[in-house]
């Protein structure tokens, strides 16, 4: 490919990324992201309410990754279902949980953001094939009566925009005779520069939004958790909200854009890099194709 280690660096900050191999499965990925969630929040998958997926690499058209990954959890009841949001879709996906626990009386969900879009790009287009690993993670949401939880989010999209990002076909199949099959035409479309400025403005936005909302200030948030696209995109926003570097957790040189499971990964990361701690004020926020955006601020 008519690229360079120094180009991806300086113009993206990716320096490594985890793709899936022949035949491996994003569903096992996610299972195993899932079965941590649930030992570390002390529950059994048969305890679950709800598995609510953010991702748009489902194998099948129906039934649903959610369906499948509860199933493989052993986790046969309650409610399973996916949510289509792109790069977004943990965000939207930890928002709905939220509402269905604080309106429908679910106590338990299991939210999980996990896609596989290096299954999806041309490998012949530098303008894509350079961007995408794979990836997935998960939280347990459970009540707590105390003021810790999500204290908001805000969901957004623009449909006049979705030509922006696209991909045609669904179905991933990480296999290498799939890789070299898929059509120019039935890979990743992305104009990069134009959704590069939607980006910037739209997550700075819904972050202000969403912080205002609850009646906070940017400068009370111990740390941003935003969706791992590109660098410069996470340092613009970071510069527009007056936010210092510290107070914004970065880890795309070693994943990539995994969409929907970025910012659970980060997440992940920041926890065990001790970046969070009990009452902190945490903002995830994400933008990707749709186009969808939007921002939960929590109360760790
Ligand atoms: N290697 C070398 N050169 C390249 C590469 C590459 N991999 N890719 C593009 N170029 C070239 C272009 O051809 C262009 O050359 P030209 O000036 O001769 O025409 C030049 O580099 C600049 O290209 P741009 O596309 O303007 O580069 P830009 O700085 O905008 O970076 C990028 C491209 C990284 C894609 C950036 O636009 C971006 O990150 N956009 C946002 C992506 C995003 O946020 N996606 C949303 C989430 S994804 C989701 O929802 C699934």
């Amino acid at each position: 490919m008519d690229t360079s280690d120094q180009w991806v660096r300086s113009r993206t900050g990716i320096a490594q990324r985890y793709v899936l191999r022949s035949g491996e499965s994003l569903l096992e990925i996610a299972c195993t992201a899932s079965r941590t969630a649930l030992e570390r929040a002390g529950l059994s998958p048969k305890e679950l309410d709800a598995v609510v997926v953010g991702t748009v690499s489902s194998e099948y058209g129906f039934p649903s990754f959610a369906c499948q990954l509860q199933h493989r959890l052993g986790a046969d009841s309650g409610a399973a279902f996916d949510v289509a949001a792109a790069c977004s879709g943990f965000i939207y996906a930890l928002s709905v949980a939220d509402s269905m626990m604080r309106a429908d009386g679910f106590e338990r969900v299991l939210v999980v953001g996990a896609d596989a879009l290096s299954t999806m790009v041309d490998w012949r287009d530098r303008s894509t094939a350079v961007l995408f690993g794979d990836g997935a993670g998960a939280v347990v949401l459970v009540p707590d009566s105390g003021p810790r939880g999500v204290l908001g989010s805000l969901l957004r999209s623009a449909g006049n925009h979705w030509e922006l990002l696209t991909v045609r076909s669904t179905g991933v199949r990480a296999t290498l005779d799939a890789e070299a099959r898929r059509r120019a035409d039935d890979a990743i479309q992305m104009r990069g520069p134009e959704l590069f400025r939607i980006a910037v403005r739209s997550m700075e936005e819904v972050t202000r939004e969403v912080v205002t909302r609850a009646k906070l200030n940017i400068d009370d948030v111990s740390l941003i958790v935003p969706h791992q696209a590109n660098l410069r995109i996470i340092q613009a926003v970071a510069e527009r909200l007056g936010l210092p570097r510290e107070k914004v957790f970065v880890n795309i040189e070693r994943y990539g854009n995994t969409s929907a499971a970025s910012v659970p990964i980060a997440l992940d990361e920041a926890l065990e890099q001790r970046l969070i701690k009990d009452n902190d004020l945490v903002l995830l926020n994400a933008c990707g194709g749709g186009l969808t955006w939007g921002a939960n601020l929590l109360r760790w």
